[in-house]
């Protein structure tokens, strides 16, 4: 999964359609994105003559586990498919279709992504390149699937059409390692704890598809760890005050967005049988703590205070919803709007301001000794 982040504000859903046409393309800040970067820094970053930190034999093992391949044979479907999506009825079923939509959108921006710095790595680094292919295997296995499933609802997503339709957001190469070392173990934990939660409570097994997370989860969960190796591999985003700051901004517009996307789709959780703030400060926990291996600073958020700075977002997160959806003139809803939006501001910094924790890892400290905080 590559999760995507974004600062803050409301989205409003869509009903479903058969396909994405350009008008219905909805880009807000909380919708999946499209990534793109700098490809020649990337190529320098990566080329082992500049950067005597590429720890080649380390990749190597890498790409061995990726050649493994160990769910070549894993997403599979079966009949239970179509006869869960027929049952589903009302509002649980359009729900269900939203989250599928945009599962798949956010598998299908890493599968991009990847596969273009499979592409351009190709010359320079050629182990790193490869992984990065079948790294973007992995997602377009993920995806297909999620469509996949969206067939069982007699949609599709237009995947060909999506790649030329969307906008990209251009992140620098040092930006799309935070974001992306973060999506992908975001993913990871959601994943994992949809799949324990299911695996215990089986009456809310509702659609087939969680029973393949657990080992869906392990892609995401290796592909986090190649950008960990890949961050130890340029001790310079990680290794300074600058490194600090930006490392706590990634995390805060992971998380928030994540919780204000849930949010508003609490009956897609509870759907499942799932308290939706619980399940989501679960995952945050636990990607915050397998962060904090790596990042060298992460936020606080087993502080209560800092769940009571996400609620606080969510009401008005919602009480800017409301007013979008109002029958006011856009010129008053805009009006009513910048407070709210100035307090959602506001809540934001002051979660960022949150006194952080110095973190990083022990085993990059070995061969960077002044790493020492
Ligand atoms: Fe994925
Ligand atoms: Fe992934």
């Amino acid at each position: 999964m590559f999760r995507v982040m974004a600062t803050a504000t409301a989205n409003t859903s869509t009903k479903p359609k058969k396909k994405f046409s350009k008008t219905e393309i909805k880009e807000t800040l909380l919708t999946p994105r499209f990534y793109t970067t700098d490809f020649d820094e990337m190529e320098q970053l990566f080329n082992t003559e500049i950067n005597k930190n590429l720890n080649q034999a380390e990749f190597e093992a890498l790409l061995n586990e990726f050649k493994t391949d160990y769910n070549q044979t894993h997403f599979v479907r079966n009949p239970e498919f179509k006869e869960a999506a027929d049952k589903m009825q009302g509002p649980l079923r359009e729900i269900f279709v939203e989250f599928l939509e945009r599962s798949c959108t956010a598998e299908f921006s890493g599968f991009l992504l990847y596969k273009e710095l499979g592409r351009r790595l190709k010359k320079t680094n050629p182990v790193v390149a490869e992984i990065f292919s079948l790294m973007s295997r992995d997602e377009a296995r993920h995806a297909g699937f999620l469509n996949k499933g969206l067939s069982d609802f007699n949609l599709a997503l237009d995947l060909g059409f999506l790649t030329k339709a969307r906008k990209y957001t251009f992140f620098k190469p040092k930006f799309i390692f935070y974001a992306t070392y973060l999506s992908e173990k975001i993913g990871y934990w959601r994943y994992i704890t949809i799949f324990r939660h299911l695996k215990e409570n089986p009456q809310y097994q509702v659609y087939p598809i969680f029973k393949y997370f657990e080992n869906w989860c392990q892609d995401e969960n290796r592909h986090g760890d190649f950008f960990s190796a890949l961050l130890k591999a340029q001790p310079q985003f990680l290794n300074d005050w600058k490194a600090k700051l930006w490392s706590r901004f990634f995390c805060l517009s992971v998380y928030v967005t994540m919780y204000l996307n849930d949010c508003q789709r609490t009956d897609f959780y509870e759907g499942i049988g799932l308290n939706t703030k619980e399940f989501d400060m679960h995952v945050i926990i636990e990607t915050n703590r397998t962060t904090a291996r790596i990042f060298p600073a992460v936020l606080d958020v087993e502080n209560p205070e800092f769940k009571r700075k996400l609620d606080r977002m969510v009401e008005i997160n919602e009480q800017i919803m409301a007013v979008s959806q109002s029958d006011n003139i856009p010129l008053v809803k805009n009006l009513k709007k910048i407070p709210l939006i100035a307090a959602l501001v506001s809540e934001i910094i002051a979660a960022y301001l949150m006194p952080p924790i110095e973190s990083g890892s022990v085993d990059f400290a070995e061969f960077e000794p002044q790493l020492v905080y």
